[in-house]
């Protein structure tokens, strides 16, 4: 079976660093062995409300980071979500198929949804079942995510294998989470035992893909820290949440082990990592930030990307889809001559 990379990206505001680490540039070097589909998932967006106007222009953005951070969009796909009608009609399918109870232990539906559930939308609640659907929609075998989509993933795989049992077919690979680097879970600059978010009310709180090299240093210099000394050992980060990310970060961008960035700063001030944290951050967001700023300049170019990108993906959805239909025992009734 071929193997075939799959994930996505909501449009909603601004892409932060926890989405590059974590994801995009994951990405970025999977596409030097894998056949790629990369989404902008626009679907998941409405699960909560979002500004008309703004969701288009959203769309745009991040089809523009993912091609400022180095996608190829010649070799692999990127697209929107709900230009490809396989994915709310395969997600319809798989609500059959999916069990309450097992959306109902999802916590990011119980973080976003709060207190007061009822008033939460049923889309966010089958969230998880359109994400299925989303990757399942193309036979995706790996799917690069940060470790919050972990669990989204595990019920991914639950119900590709709940549906081949059902049917007695092997019609779904169960697709498996690549989680990769030392920032797959970067947390708050204000918190570091909350995940950067882009819906933080704080904007100090997270490094957007957009900031200058003046609002990057000036949040890192903000970054919340704690009284000691920097340890010597990753055994020494133990109860340092904020001392943990700051590191994980640095090793991240400078492109070093764990170890050898708690080495490097071992005995030293937050201080001087925070000087060393903007330097490199800023050293590699700035080049991508350039593109980023040429290419939403350039709305022809993003949009014939997303169009050529929504093409190809319907010709691989569509056999898929078709094949579901068919183990499923919907009638493909042809007319008589
Ligand atoms: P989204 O838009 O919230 O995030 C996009 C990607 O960024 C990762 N990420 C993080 N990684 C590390 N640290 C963080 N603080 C952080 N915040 C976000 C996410 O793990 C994700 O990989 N449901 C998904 C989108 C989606 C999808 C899919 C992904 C829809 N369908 C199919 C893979 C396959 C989401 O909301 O990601």
């Amino acid at each position: 079976m071929s193997e075939r990379v799959f994930s996505g990206v909501q449009p909603t505001g601004n892409l932060h660093l926890g989405n590059y680490l974590g994801a995009i540039r994951n990405w970025v070097t999977l596409q030097n062995t894998y056949e790629c589909l990369f989404c902008v998932v626009d679907l998941h967006a409405v699960t909560v409300w979002q500004d008309p106007a703004k969701l288009r222009s959203s769309t745009r953005e991040v089809a523009a980071a993912m091609l400022a951070a180095g996608i190829d969009s010649e070799k692999h796909i990127i697209f929107n979500q709900s230009q490809v009608s396989g994915h709310a009609e395969l997600a319809w399918l798989l609500n059959c198929v999916a069990r309450m109870g097992w959306l109902g232990r999802m916590t990011q539906f119980k973080e976003k949804a709060g207190k007061d559930r009822e008033a939460a939308s049923v889309g966010l609640f089958a969230y998880p079942n359109l994400m299925a659907a989303d990757i399942l929609l193309y036979k995706g075998t790996h799917v690069p995510v940060g470790e919050d989509q972990k669990q989204h993933l595990e019920l991914a795989r639950d119900i590709a294998a709940k549906f081949n049992n059902d049917f007695g077919t092997e019609t779904f690979p169960l697709p498996e989470p690549l989680i990769l680097g030392t920032a797959t879970r970067v947390m708050s600059l204000k918190d570091g035992t909350r995940k950067m978010s882009k819906s933080e009310p704080s904007d100090l709180s997270r490094i957007n893909m957009t900031d200058d090299a003046d609002t990057i240093a000036r949040k890192i210099k903000k970054a919340k820290t704690d009284p000691d000394f920097l340890p010597d050992s990753i055994k020494g980060l133990e109860s340092r949440p904020e001392a943990r990310n700051l590191l994980g970060i640095y090793a991240a961008l400078a492109d070093v082990s764990m170890e050898a960035a708690v080495a490097t700063f071992a005995g030293q001030q937050f201080s001087v990592l925070k000087d060393q944290l903007s330097d490199v951050a800023v050293a590699h967001l700035a080049p991508m930030q350039d593109e980023y700023r040429r290419l939403l300049a350039d709305k022809g170019h993003v949009d014939s990307v997303l169009s050529k990108g929504v093409e190809r993906a319907r010709t691989l959805a569509a056999p898929v889809l078709r094949e579901v239909q068919d183990v499923m025992g919907f009638l493909h009734a042809k007319p008589s001559r």
